[in-house]
């Protein structure tokens, strides 16, 4: 949420900067700005709009410069407009920040007091004017130290000095930030993929540290100023990744590299020889733990929820799920023989990032699950699984989704071996049906025509229910998450269950229904409920698994039969046509997919 970049070097830097921007904009895209130095004066472009806008804006001003930073920005405090578009300067200081300044107006009261003037509606101005304060008096490693001091919240931040030509200052608190070093240059990024086109060595900064930036030097300190020594990280280079190729967007490449994701998710993490689980130097032993408490948010939650039924049915063990934006506020009971799982694809969520830091400092036992395995959960977590999925830039996160779900299921295997709890025969079933999904999603991903044909239904409607028992209920929620964020069509997931306890009423001549009724357990109930809305006047989709039994309900209006599988699996098959629903939807209204109104990829804002 919000990208930062910086970069001081013996070359201009407008254009890298420019480049490392576009690649930031899945953080953000309401506003973006840049600001050099040059000739001992900060300038800075800035425009509501994307940084195409703020491209054609610089053609026109020839800003010029060896050291610089820039912004891509997600709106918290101000509305979306060139003035609060970052970076924000005074004539000494300019300043680029990701995150939120808890107490802005407390210090904005007391700067204007001192007679500073404020331009803008956003937060980050008083850091700007702190700064410029502070720089009367003090040195500007003093300067620094007590600004960092003075803030409360999260943030990222880049700033510039019209009085140090060569130097950028980098400093975190809750929101990341990583440092690029180059020949006769170096950079500051929100992530390493913004700084990937310049360098792959890498440093990232800890909670709390700053760093000093020059374009031969960089040093790291801590809170209190004291020097810390860091190590560089070489990042691997595989760039293709992080192109669209032929497709028009992320989000179609991401859905089809599903099965991928899963075949690599396998190979890591599956012996094919003996059939066993590698998860070889997980750090308790089976008496250690006596439950589960599963924490994400958004999709990461919604494969947590279905981790529960797995972990519940093959472990034993007791299992909780828990919104990470509330499980951090209320008061938890930590036990000392549970263990905590973080599920996040970007690792960077500040609610998710909240409440492992809540559980390091309650000293329980934490494991992450995520994408990216630089970032701060699974620098922080005790124990990490990444999911191997490669970048998801596509704001809706889709891969990812199936490579959580499946890390969950097979750590919920490993737990039931340790304890004992499951058959030998059937652990080895089920991690032979583990070798064919990749291929069984293959399928699932051959549904475009009948999804295409139904989504101008979804497109034009007051809302949509989602409808699954069991396994399929959080993916009726992940189904109707999909379709309100890219289609922008309110829709909601339910358990079939609940419905005639209120959201029946809500049922009417010809609304889209999606009900999820793969042949499992629950089947046969579903399908009742399924009559129950239909009799009521939904258009129902039916999605179900392959079968030689007739389905004993008439009126459907269309039905998608993905591939047969065991009960545990149907979930990763049927969680591709609604994926496909959203995009199809959206792409009918021309909506932006990759980028959805009002969202942003890495939610480091609370
Ligand atoms: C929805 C979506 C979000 C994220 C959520 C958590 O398509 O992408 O709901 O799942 O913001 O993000 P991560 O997984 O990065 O913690």
């Amino acid at each position: 949420m919000c990208g930062i970049v910086g970069i001081t070097s013996n070359k201009q830097v407008t254009n890298s900067i420019i480049n490392s921007l576009r690649k930031l904009e899945y953080r953000g895209y309401d506003s973006a700005g840049i600001a050099t130095l040059n000739n001992g004066h900060i300038n800075e472009v800035k425009s509501e709009g994307r940084v195409d806008v703020l491209e054609k804006n610089l053609s026109k001003s020839n800003l010029k410069g060896n050291v610089g930073i820039g912004h891509v920005r997600w709106a918290t405090h101000g509305v979306p407009s060139t003035v609060n578009a970052h970076p924000h300067s005074s004539e000494k200081v300019s300043v680029v920040h990701n995150g939120i300044i808890e107490n802005s107006t407390i210090l904005k009261k007391y700067l204007i007091k001192k007679g500073h003037q404020f331009k803008s509606q956003t937060d980050t101005e008083v850091i700007v004017h702190l700064i410029t304060e502070y720089l009367k008096k003090d040195d500007l490693k003093k300067s620094i130290l007590k600004m960092l001091k003075k803030l409360h919240g999260s943030f990222a931040l880049g700033i510039i000095f019209k009085d140090e030509p060569d130097l950028i200052i980098g400093a975190r608190r809750g929101s990341p930030l990583a440092v690029g070093y180059g020949p006769n240059e170096n950079y500051l990024g929100s992530d390493s993929y913004a700084l990937k086109s310049m360098t792959n060595k890498i440093s990232y900064l800890n909670d709390g540290e700053f760093c000093i930036l020059k374009k031969d030097s960089v040093e790291f300190f801590d809170q209190k100023g004291n020097k810390v020594n860091k190590k560089i990280l070489k990042l691997s280079s595989n760039e293709q990744s992080y192109e669209k190729g032929d497709y028009k967007h992320f989000m179609a490449k991401e859905i089809d590299e599903q099965p991928t994701t899963i075949k690599n998710c396998v190979n890591e993490y599956v012996d094919k020889i003996n059939k066993e689980i590698n998860i070889f130097n997980f750090p308790w032993k089976a008496n250690e733990i006596s439950s589960v408490v599963l924490i994400g948010c958004g999709t990461a939650y919604h494969s947590c929820l279905i981790g529960k039924y797995w972990f519940e049915k093959l472990t034993n063990l007791d299992v909780t799920v828990d919104i990470a934006s509330e499980f951090r506020y209320r008061r938890v009971k930590f036990k000392k023989d549970a263990l905590y799982i973080f599920v996040s694809q970007s690792g960077e969520t500040a609610d998710t990032f909240a409440a492992l830091d809540l559980c390091n400092k309650n000293k329980v036992k934490t494991c992450s699950v995520v994408n990216v395995v630089e970032s701060s959960i699974a620098r922080e977590s005790k124990f990490v699984l990444p999911i191997h999925c490669g970048p998801e830039i596509g704001v809706a996160s889709t891969k990812a989704f199936l490579g959580q779900m499946l890390v969950l299921y097979i750590l919920s295997l490993k737990i039931a071996k340790m304890r004992k709890e499951i058959d030998k025969k059937i652990y080895q079933e089920k991690i032979n049906s583990l070798f064919d999904l990749s291929k069984l999603t293959n399928n699932s991903l051959e549904t475009d025509s009948k999804i295409q044909s139904v989504c101008s239904s979804f497109v034009n409607i007051k809302g949509s229910m989602f409808l699954g028992r069991g396994l399929s209920f959080p993916i009726a929620l992940e189904g109707a998450l999909k379709l309100k964020e890219l289609a922008y069509v309110h829709a909601e997931g339910y358990p079939a269950g609940e419905m005639k306890h209120g959201p029946l009423a809500l049922i009417e001549e010809g609304m889209p229904v999606v009900v999820l009724a793969p042949r499992d357990e629950y089947y046969k109930k579903t399908i009742s409920n399924m009559q129950e809305v239909i009799a009521r006047g939904a258009k129902v989709l039916l999605i179900t698994n392959k079968s030689k039994d007739e389905i004993h309900s008439e009126n459907i209006w269309e039905k998608i039969e993905v591939e047969n599988t065991s009960e545990d699996l149907l979930p990763f098959l049927i969680t591709i046509p609604l994926q496909k629903l959203a995009y199809y939807s959206a792409f009918k209204k021309g909506y932006d997919i990759d980028k959805p109104r009002n969202l942003a990829k890495s939610v480091t804002v609370e």
